[in-house]
């Protein structure tokens, strides 16, 4: 298929880490909603997605941006929340293979956890560039909160305590990832994007360091992902989910990473007893910036283009399995190839 560099697609960033470090704490904070608040025990059970549209990240980046000539090139982000508990490994799995790039959120009160180094070594494993939010610096000693302010503003508000906090913390997580094969700097001190991660501090609570994570993770993959993320019209897209929903049945949530959806397309999927061909009857999705697994109004779309995360409603879903590939088949032939692909796996 043909790809072209200066039509970009959406990046798919995942948010990964060890439980409770703030991962979706950081998604509400930068879509002003309470997902994290409806979630049973404040914990993650599935994966997520929210479409990030570029106006949005604009705005939010805008005092970040301040005096640079940066231009953003893609049409917004798609973020894809994970779970952190131990039990969910995966679906940190899945979520870490359908990104571009992730962001690793470490508590800076913690530093690494056992999930945060399972995270890492998928990560490695993938070769995916991340950054790391170390999250949760309102805690810190003596913390002057400066709300949604750019990290290095809201660092020079602090006083001294808060000061030698940040930095003794900062430098023993700098170690444990030393001692893990991972160079880390502050983003703004860093001069060599491919050798050191970056690091943002953040508070999904207070906000700081926000600003900066969205616009770290929109220059990043603009620099360093412009061939992966040129647009091609060849189909890949994941089953996350199968649920009920009321009023139009059984349906599947999925990760549209590239080509375009349509409503009528005959979908091939891999099902509990052998391959499932139906029709797209709908292309269902949330508003921008509202959660994919959050009971939404969804909004009915003729066409999706990748990267977003689509609800598809259709007859015969109910033994859809979660995880697996769907296809698009546009003649009888390409049906019968894909259920063989489909029952291969
Ligand atoms: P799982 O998805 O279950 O792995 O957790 P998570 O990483 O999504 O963390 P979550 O957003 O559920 O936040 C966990 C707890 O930490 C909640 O009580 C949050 O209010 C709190 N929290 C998250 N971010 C911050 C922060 O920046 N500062 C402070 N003080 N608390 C935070
Ligand atoms: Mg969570
Ligand atoms: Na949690």
């Amino acid at each position: 298929a043909k790809r072209t560099t200066d039509k970009l697609r959406s990046p798919i960033c995942a948010v990964l880490g060890h439980v409770d470090t703030g991962k979706t704490k950081l998604l509400d904070k930068i879509r002003r909603s309470h997902v994290q608040d409806g979630e049973a025990g404040g914990i993650t059970q599935q994966i997520g997605a929210t479409y990030i549209p570029t106006d949005e990240i604009e705005r939010q980046t805008a005092k970040v941006k301040k005096g640079s000539k940066f231009e953003i090139k893609v049409p917004g982000l798609l973020v894809i929340d994970t779970p952190g508990h131990e039990s969910f490994s995966n679906l940190r799995s899945r979520g870490s293979s359908l990104c571009n790039m992730a962001v690793l959120v470490v508590d800076i009160m913690h530093g690494i956890e056992p999930q945060t180094a399972e995270s890492l070594e998928m990560l490695r494993k993938r070769k995916a560039p991340f950054v790391i939010a170390l999250n949760k610096v309102d805690r810190l000693n003596g913390w002057i909160r400066t709300p949604n302010t750019p990290i290095q503003l809201a660092l020079k508000k602090q006083k001294q305590p808060a000061i030698q906090d940040f930095e003794t913390r900062l430098d023993h997580i700098k170690l444990q990832f030393a001692e893990r094969g991972i160079n880390t700097e502050l983003y703004w001190k860093n001069k060599n994007i491919r050798e050191y991660v970056n690091i943002v501090p953040t508070s999904a609570h207070t906000g700081e360091g926000v600003p900066d994570l969205l616009f770290l993770l929109v220059s990043l993959t603009q620099k360093m992902l412009a061939k992966a993320l040129a647009y091609s019209e060849e189909l890949e897209c994941t089953v996350l989910e199968v649920k009920e929903v009321q009023g139009y049945g059984t349906t599947i949530d999925v990760i549209l990473t590239n080509g375009t959806l349509r409503e009528g397309d005959t979908i091939v999927l891999g099902g509990l007893e052998g391959p499932i061909v139906t029709t797209a009857r709908s292309l269902l999705m949330p508003a921008p910036l509202k959660e994919l697994r959050v009971k939404n109004a969804y909004v009915l779309h003729k066409e999706v283009r990748a990267a977003q995360g689509v609800k598809i409603a259709g007859k015969n879903l109910e033994k859809a399995v979660a995880g697996l590939p769907l296809y698009v088949a546009h003649t009888p032939e390409e049906e019968e190839v894909y259920k063989e692909e489909a029952e291969r796996l």
